[in-house]
């Protein structure tokens, strides 16, 4: 999607899912740096996307995190991120398959967690406290 001169980072404090991310990697154009997102910066800053996918809503500073991801953008730069929707909204983490392994997530936002960013006024406040 970037073409042949395009670069995209990957940034994960996971070491074994930066090291694994390495392994499944098929092209030079993408690379995998170990970081938090919220205070490290990405080698090869400034970028023209931030993206994540189900990854934002563990930050347990995300007015710091997303300003630190911001400080990393070229001007006009853009952000874009997948996160879940309230609890309620998700039957799959409570009950199926996922049940047997999940512990019960806290149901009251905002506390870091898969659900923290449930509230689009939420994100928007925080996305605006963040520059
Ligand atoms: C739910 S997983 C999603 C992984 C992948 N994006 C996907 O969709 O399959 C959340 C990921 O975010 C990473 N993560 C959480 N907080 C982070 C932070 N502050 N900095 C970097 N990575 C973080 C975790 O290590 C984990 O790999």
């Amino acid at each position: 999607m970037v073409g042949p001169t395009g670069r995209v980072v990957g940034l994960d404090f996971s070491d074994a899912l930066v090291v694994l991310a390495k392994r499944r990697s098929e092209t030079s154009s993408v690379t995998f740096s170990l970081g938090d997102a919220q205070v490290d910066r990405a080698p090869g800053a400034p970028f023209d996307v931030a993206a994540s996918q189900f990854g934002v809503m563990f930050f347990e500073d995300p007015v710091a995190a997303f300003a630190n991801i911001a400080s990393q953008l070229a001007p006009g730069g853009r952000l874009g991120f997948s996160c879940w929707q309230r609890v309620e909204d998700n039957p799959w983490w409570l009950t199926g398959v996922l049940a047997g392994f999940l512990t019960e997530p806290p149901r009251t936002p905002p506390t870091a967690g898969p659900f923290s960013l449930c509230d689009p006024e939420r994100v928007a406040t925080l996305l605006g406290a963040a520059g």
